[in-house]
């Protein structure tokens, strides 16, 4: 394949995990005799302090006109206790999403058998959890119409029919594809848009009689979540309680640092890590960039190069049962290892294969 990426670097740690990032395409795109080129964009407070918008057009054209985006992190401090920040640099991200039409968010919760004990769930609880969060990433509360003044705000939860089915249908394909059992995810006891959600995969699911489908509501999945894990396989969300329930996730395999996503649509898809953009640990080497890292091997299988993927997560379980690790997971007395380093381990593995 002959790939065009956008490379988005954004704000915070997302520069260093994004150089590994790249590095990693590269190498597996050597290996497997592809070719690849990159165009990098601004986006987030680098791009409003560049331009004076999160997401400008000419980012939105670089990503338009690639086959995939490899995106970072965003956001900044110096916006988060402004109530009053005319932009942000998650505006960026949200305009993003909206703009290519990507409406599906896939987070995959997975565990490392190496990591089990940095989970904070006992063990047995975590050993062996994988399931897939499918959340709905373009309606919904964060798009549906606002106000604010001084004694009022509200966020309209909208959602219409063609929203729900089609996110739906994501989640019946990878239920189908997986396990075969997709929870729907809603608060249908009180809220009307939940509601259709629910009739409307009602009216699916005898179209998808290889899927097991069930309903929880979303307080009761959150704490399902944490109480046992290895219950669900595939669960499909609204985009709020999928943002929630998506950190609450993260956490299950032990570090925010390891997991990656993939957002697809109608335009082109985007690969970013789950964690944000670390503002602290800006330029001090110690972000970990495995969730970067798998973000690539998503992007691979996206496209059906499904060796390019596995050798990916060869290396990077290789690189944690090695104890090349960033120091958020490294054991006691291991090897100092940083984000650089990691990811050149990483390269150097896959290069001698
Ligand atoms: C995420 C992030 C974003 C979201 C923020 C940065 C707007 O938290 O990707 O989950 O809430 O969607
Ligand atoms: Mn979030």
């Amino acid at each position: 394949m002959n790939f065009k990426i956008a490379v988005l670097p954004g704000d915070g740690i997302g520069p260093e995990i994004s150089i590994v990032g790249v590095n990693i395409m590269s190498a597996v795109c050597g290996k497997f005799g592809h070719k690849v080129n990159y165009e990098y964009a601004i986006c987030g407070a680098d791009a409003i302090d560049k331009v004076g918008n999160p997401f400008p057009d000419s980012t939105y054209q670089t990503c338009k006109d690639a086959d995939a985006v490899l995106f970072s992190a965003v956001g900044d401090p110096k916006f988060d206790n402004d109530p009053t920040a005319k932009v942000r640099p998650e505006q960026g991200l949200l305009a993003m999403r909206k703009q290519l039409g990507l409406y599906a968010n896939i987070r995959p919760v997975q565990t490392f058998k190496c990591l089990l004990h940095k989970s904070p769930l006992r063990m047995e609880l975590v050993e062996g959890a994988d399931f897939l969060c499918i959340r709905e990433l373009t309606g919904g509360m964060y798009f549906g119409e606002k106000y604010q003044d001084n004694d009022k705000a509200y966020d309209t939860n909208m959602y219409t029919r063609p929203e729900i089915e089609r996110i739906l249908e994501v989640g019946f394909e990878y239920a189908a594809k997986r396990n075969k059992h997709l929870t729907v995810v809603d608060k249908a006891n009180v809220l009307a848009s939940s509601r259709l959600w629910r009739q409307i995969a009602q009216e699916m699911a005898p179209k998808h009689p290889e899927v097991n489908m069930d309903y929880m509501y979303v307080d009761n999945a959150a704490m399902r979540m944490i109480q046992e894990p290895k219950f669900f396989d595939v669960i499909v969300t609204e985009n709020t309680f999928g943002d929630i329930l998506t950190d609450e996730g993260s956490c299950i395999s032990g570090s925010m640092g390891l997991l990656p996503s993939a957002s697809i649509g109608e335009n082109t898809p985007v690969f970013e890590p789950i964690h944000g953009s670390w503002p602290q640990a800006k330029g001090l080497n110690i972000a970990n960039p495995v969730a970067q890292i798998l973000s690539v091997a998503m992007l691979f299988e996206y496209f059906d190069l499904i060796e390019e993927g596995a050798l990916i997560r060869k290396a990077v379980n290789a690189s944690l049962d090695e104890n090349v690790r960033t120091p958020e997971i490294q054991i006691e007395g291991g090897a100092k290892y940083g984000t650089k380093e990691v990811g050149e381990w990483i390269v150097d593995y896959i290069n001698r294969q």
